[in-house]
């Protein structure tokens, strides 16, 4: 099924597609290669929409909370919205304060992506890029392929440039395995996570350079435990980024398990990316789909990427592609209920 999703300012409209599998049902929008919906049963057989998301095109565009969207060319922080490549210096426009965040105002989010393919359980986007865009060397091709699997969401990423560049893409869905109206549940869900390590960011969320073990802090979810239980500890990381938005290891997969009690929904995270990104919506707030009313802390995004900044740490995984060298990652969301 194809629908109108709105108009947008430049009078273009976006489109949402549906796929499905077995009980599984997304919706994806051409805007920002975005994925609106996903409904999942929970152990009754009742679906609901567990990811947040807004009516029409207008919240996407207006909001900066990016639910659901493609983030690219970079996910994650820039510090001072440079990098060397090349012994040339890049520099993007700057969005947070000195800073880039998901590669600037001009995100991939908030591109009308081209619809290349739309089967029953999978839909294929993509994007040109073209060299200087965002300030990014190399025009770029990129492809995003959703494809709804029997108990599974996988999203794959495939890209190319014609010049050495930064390929870091990822999914920024904001998960409540409740149903995302069920707002107040979101932090009694249980995460579990095998990484050791987690990035301690300094106040403007620009990563310190320290790889920090998790043992003996708030950071430790190597044993199931609700989100929200020790959100409100007196640690500084916890302090300074408002809650959970800490970039974590990916030690081995599943990089994440989320649980919900209440649905007997799970969802697995499977990765090929080397970090994940913890975030528990800690100042999200505004009108959201279906009348609902987000406020802080009413989902969780697991966010797989390379470490944020980590084109300032070559001593950390690398996300450089040579030119004409295909880019490709995969993440899949697999549910049980
Ligand atoms: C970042 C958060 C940010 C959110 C929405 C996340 O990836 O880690 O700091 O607030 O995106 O922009």
């Amino acid at each position: 099924m194809i629908e109108k999703f709105g108009e947008l300012p430049n009078g273009e409209f976006s489109h949402l597609y549906t796929i499905s599998c077995g009980q599984l049902v997304a919706k994806v929008a051409d805007l920002g290669a975005t994925l609106v919906s996903l409904y999942v049963p929970d152990k009754n057989g009742c679906l609901s929409d567990v990811v947040l998301g807004y009516d029409s095109p207008a919240g996407y565009l207006e909001s900066g909370t990016y639910f659901g969207a493609t983030v690219g060319r970079n996910a994650n922080r820039i510090h001072n919205a440079c990098f060397v490549l090349n012994n040339k210096t890049w520099c993007l426009s700057n969005n947070e304060g000195p800073n880039s965040l998901h590669s600037g105002p001009d995100g991939y989010n908030i591109r009308l992506w081209k619809v290349e393919s739309h089967t029953e359980n999978s839909i294929v986007l993509s994007l040109h890029s073209p060299h200087g865009d965002q300030g990014f060397p190399g025009n770029a091709d990129i492809q995003v392929r959703y494809t709804l699997e029997q108990n599974g969401l996988r999203i794959v990423y495939d890209a190319v440039s014609d010049r050495d560049t930064v390929f870091n893409l990822t999914n920024h869905s904001y998960f409540n395995l409740a149903g995302h109206q069920n707002q107040h549940q979101a932090m009694e869900q249980l995460l579990t996570m095998p990484a050791r390590f987690f990035n301690p960011d300094d106040a403007a969320n620009i990563p310190t350079g320290e790889l920090r073990n998790v043992a003996d802090t708030p950071m430790d979810f190597r044993m199931p435990k609700a989100l929200g239980r020790d959100i409100g500890e007196n640690y500084e990381p916890l302090h300074l980024q408002g809650g959970y938005d800490h970039n974590f290891e990916v030690f081995c997969n599943p990089a994440a398990i989320l649980t919900d009690a209440s649905s007997g929904r799970s969802m697995a995270v499977y990765t090929d990316c080397p970090g994940v990104q913890l975030y528990t919506a800690n100042f999200t707030e505004g009108q959201g789909k279906d009348g609902v009313v987000y406020k802080p802390r009413c989902g969780v995004c697991l966010e797989t990427q390379y470490y944020p900044d980590a084109v300032n740490h070559p001593e950390w995984p690398q996300p450089f592609v040579k030119a004409g060298q295909p880019y490709h990652s995969e993440t899949e969301y697999r549910f049980n209920w």
